[in-house]
C-alpha cells in the first residue's frame, strides 16, 4: 500500500506541519513503507490520483488540514486517513465550539466570552464577567498563533486587533495561573501527562518550536498522583466528548490549589522533534516510528 504523507498546507502553522511531515515520512520509510510526501494545495485531488495513494497520513495542522476540510475531501475520494473524522476535527479546531462541548460534558475549562469581531470584543472590555488578566485567542489557529495574555485594557485592545486578523471568532478567556501540562490520548487510552516549563511567559510559538528557548519537559509530570490521574481523566473525556479518533493532545492548566482546567484539544498534534505527543508516547515505551505506524494502522474512513 502506498502512503501519502500530507503536509504543508495553507495555514499559519505551515512550517510546523512541514516539520511534522518530514519526521513522520522519515519514520514510515524507515519501517519499509512506500511513502510519498504531498504538499497540500489546490491540486490535491489530482496529485492523490497521480501518486496512487491508498491511505493518507495527515501531517497538516490548522485551517484546511486539521479543521475537517481535508478530512471531508478524503471521505469524498474514499481515501482512508489517519486521526479524527470530519466532525471531531471541525469541533476541535474551533476553540469556542470545543468549549461549548466541554461545558456540556462537565469538563472544567476557564470562563470565556466569544465575539464575532474586534468591535464587539472592544465594546465588552469593561463587562467581561471575569477580571484581568485575560487571554485573547483567535478561535481557529493553533501553536499559540495570535494568542496574547493581557494584564491591562491597553494590552487587551492591541491583542484584540491582532487576533482579529485571523479567521473565525475571537475567544476571550479568563487567565488561569498554574502549571502548563499536556495529556496524550491514543485510541481511547490516556497515555500520560507531561509538564512544560517554559522560560517565557507562556509556552508560546517560539518556546514550542525554537531550540534554545530554555523550555524544559518533565515526563511523567511531577504532579501529586490524584492530580495526575485527574489530568489523564480530563484529557480522555475531552477526546471522547469531541469524538476524536487516533491520537490527540490536550493542553491543561493545574492551579496551585490542584484544580484542573482544560484549555483545548488538538486533533492533529505536532509530531516534530520537540513535540509533546511523541515525548509522552516515548515515555510509555512507544517510540516515534511505532507511534506513526500505530496511527497509520488506525486509519479508516
Ligand atoms: N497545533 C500544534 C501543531 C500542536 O498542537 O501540536
Ligand atoms: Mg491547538
Amino acid at each position: 500500500k502506498r502512503v501519502g504523507v500530507l503536509l504543508g498546507g495553507l495555514s499559519a502553522e505551515r512550517d510546523v506541519s512541514l516539520r511534522t511531515g518530514e519526521a513522520v515520512s522519515g519514520a514510515l520509510r524507515g519501517l519499509g513503507y512506500d511513502v510519498v510526501d504531498i504538499d497540500v494545495g489546490r491540486d490535491l485531488p489530482a496529485r492523490l490520483a497521480a501518486e496512487k495513494v491508498d491511505v493518507a497520513w495527515l501531517a497538516v495542522h490548522g485551517r484546511y488540514g486539521e479543521d475537517g476540510c481535508l478530512q471531508g475531501l478524503l471521505e469524498s475520494l474514499f481515501i482512508p486517513y489517519t486521526g479524527s473524522g470530519v466532525l471531531a476535527s471541525a469541533l476541535g479546531m474551533d476553540k469556542v465550539y470545543a468549549k461549548q462541548v466541554f461545558v456540556a460534558h462537565g469538563i472544567p475549562t476557564p470562563a470565556y466570552r466569544s465575539f464575532r469581531d474586534a468591535a464587539s470584543a472592544l465594546a465588552a472590555a469593561d463587562s467581561l464577567s471575569f477580571p484581568f488578566p485575560v487571554v485573547v485567542k483567535p478561535s481557529r489557529e493553533g501553536s499559540s498563533v495570535g494568542v496574547h495574555i493581557c494584564k491591562t485594557r491597553d494590552a487587551y485592545e492591541a491583542a484584540v486587533q491582532d487576533a482579529a486578523k485571523y479567521a473565525g471568532t475571537l475567544l476571550v478567556e479568563q487567565f488561569v495561573k498554574g502549571r502548563e501540562v499536556q495529556g496524550g490520548v491514543l485510541d481511547d487510552e490516556a497515555l500520560g501527562v507531561i509538564e512544560v516549563r517554559a522560560a517565557r511567559e507562556f509556552y508560546d510559538y517560539d518556546a514550542k518550536y525554537k531550540a534554545g528557548t530554555g523550555t524544559q519537559y518533565l515526563f511523567p509530570a511531577p504532579l501529586p498522583p490524584d492530580q495526575y490521574a485527574r489530568v489523564n481523566e480530563v484529557c480522555l473525556a475531552a477526546h471522547q466528548a469531541l469524538g476524536c479518533s487516533g491520537g490527540s493532545r490536550s493542553d491543561v492548566i493545574v492551579t496551585d490549589g490542584g484544580e484542573v482546567f482544560l484549555l483545548e484539544t488538538n486533533t492533529l498534534p505536532g509530531m516534530t522533534a520537540t513535540s509533546l505527543l511523541p515525548k509522552i508516547a516515548a515515555g510509555r515505551g512507544i517510540d516515534f516510528p511505532a507511534l506513526c505506524e500505530r496511527l497509520l494502522l488506525g486509519a479508516c474512513l
